[in-house]
């Protein structure tokens, strides 16, 4: 299964960059999970710019994630929603469909088990604006053993397709 793993924080210390590493660490061997590294590349979403010019970054963002069976995407809460660098990323996706009916898993990394929930509602809302299958949904404390929280992510993003079985 192929997974690609997307970190909405840009930090240099993001703890949901963490989580990311840990999920390298913590994958099944069934899994090839890949960060996506571009999100601080791409343009403010504006439909004329590729009206008028390819846009590399972007092309490289569709192509990962069409070329991924599933997402991984670690989103820290800003202002009770998602960071705008990632919803920025998702918008350049919309119009062309790879996310369409994508499975994904969405979780961030969070101090307590209530924090963090706002973000997750707010992609999840952005998320279902492309129908897209969510399989897991839930913050990771990020003081604790990462370990089970990840073995239930991948159990859920490897899982049999629905309606495929
Ligand atoms: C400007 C700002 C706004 C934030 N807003 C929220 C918020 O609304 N809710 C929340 O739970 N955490 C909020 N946080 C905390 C971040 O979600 C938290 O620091 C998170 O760990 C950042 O992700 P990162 O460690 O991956 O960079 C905010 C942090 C900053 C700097």
């Amino acid at each position: 299964v192929r997974i690609l793993g997307i970190c909405g924080s840009l930090q240099a210390g993001s703890s949901n960059a963490a989580l990311l590493s840990a999920a390298l660490r913590h994958a099944p061997a069934s899994v090839e999970l890949a960060l996506y590294g571009g999100l601080a590349a791409l343009p403010h979403f504006n439909p004329d710019l590729e009206r008028a010019h390819t846009l590399p970054e972007v092309d490289a963002l569709r192509a990962a994630v069409a070329s991924a069976d599933a997402l991984l995407i670690a989103c820290p809460e800003y202002g009770h929603s998602l960071p705008g660098v990632l919803k920025n990323a998702i918008d350049w996706l919309i119009g062309t469909g790879e996310l369409e009916r994508k499975r994904v898993a969405i979780t961030a990394a969070v101090v307590h088990p209530e924090r963090g929930r706002a973000g997750l509602a707010a992609l999840r809302t952005t998320l279902a604006a492309v129908s897209a299958e969510l399989l897991f949904d839930a913050p990771v404390v990020r003081t604790g053993d990462p370990a089970p929280a990840l073995a239930a992510l991948f159990a859920a993003l490897c899982s049999a397709p629905s309606g495929r079985e």
